[in-house]
């Protein structure tokens, strides 16, 4: 199945879906990787695979809306059927998530629906959380707030700070996006045995 990765900056998380789509079983092929910020560092990292690249800048734009536009239409041009959010730092608008509705799934840095929005690791640390994590769920209107599809938690440390909590967290969701992705697949194939995951083995 062609999937587009649409992505603002590092790519880690693109380059984890990469590197699992290169197994002939795993269902996903990654046709595209499409990013809002010209030096984003994943779009080198794309280039480097092969994979074609696109920018869309909001600033080249109107409004958010025609922004939307130029992005779907990256995302149709590539032949996509589907769409990842990895790291993507802007909030689409209600019209382009309905054209993908069931169809774009997104990845947070928390434990959802706890810590939705930005900064999620030190709210975590200053709520005295226990454990944390990170949710792959599908893309709705509200933000970070459509069904979860798969989660992973790690535990949070007693000397932990944002960066070595985010570090704990960030190794999990590559392996959690990459088993997401597959169960998504999956069941939009009708598959009912493709199960949403929890905590899926760790590399
Ligand atoms: C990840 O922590 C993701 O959950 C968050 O932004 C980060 C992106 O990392 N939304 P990368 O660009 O995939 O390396």
């Amino acid at each position: 199945v062609p999937v587009a990765v649409v992505i603002s900056g590092r790519g880690s998380n693109f380059v984890a879906l990469a590197e699992a789509a290169e197994a002939a079983d795993y269902p996903a092929e990654i046709v595209a990787v499409i990013s809002d910020r010209a030096d984003a560092v994943g779009l080198a990292r794309a280039a480097e695979r092969g994979i074609a690249t696109h920018v869309v800048l909001r600033r080249d734009h109107p409004t958010r809306a025609a922004f939307d536009d130029a992005l779907d239409a990256a995302i149709r041009a590539s032949g996509a059927e589907h769409v990842c959010l990895a790291g993507f730092m802007r909030i689409l608008g209600p019209e382009m998530v309905a054209r993908w509705e069931g169809r774009m799934l997104n990845i947070h840095p928390s434990l959802l629906p706890a810590f939705k929005g930005l900064d999620t690791h030190q709210r975590a640390l200053d709520a005295g959380a226990k454990f944390h994590g990170a949710s792959v769920h599908l893309v709705t209107a509200e933000l970070d707030d459509g069904p979860i599809v798969a989660q992973a938690a790690v535990p949070v440390m007693p000397d932990d700070d944002a960066e070595s909590l985010a570090a704990r967290v960030l190794a999990v969701e590559h392996p959690l996006y990459v088993a997401a992705l597959a169960a998504h697949l999956g069941r939009s194939a009708g598959r009912p045995d493709a199960t949403p995951v929890f905590n899926p083995p760790l590399p």
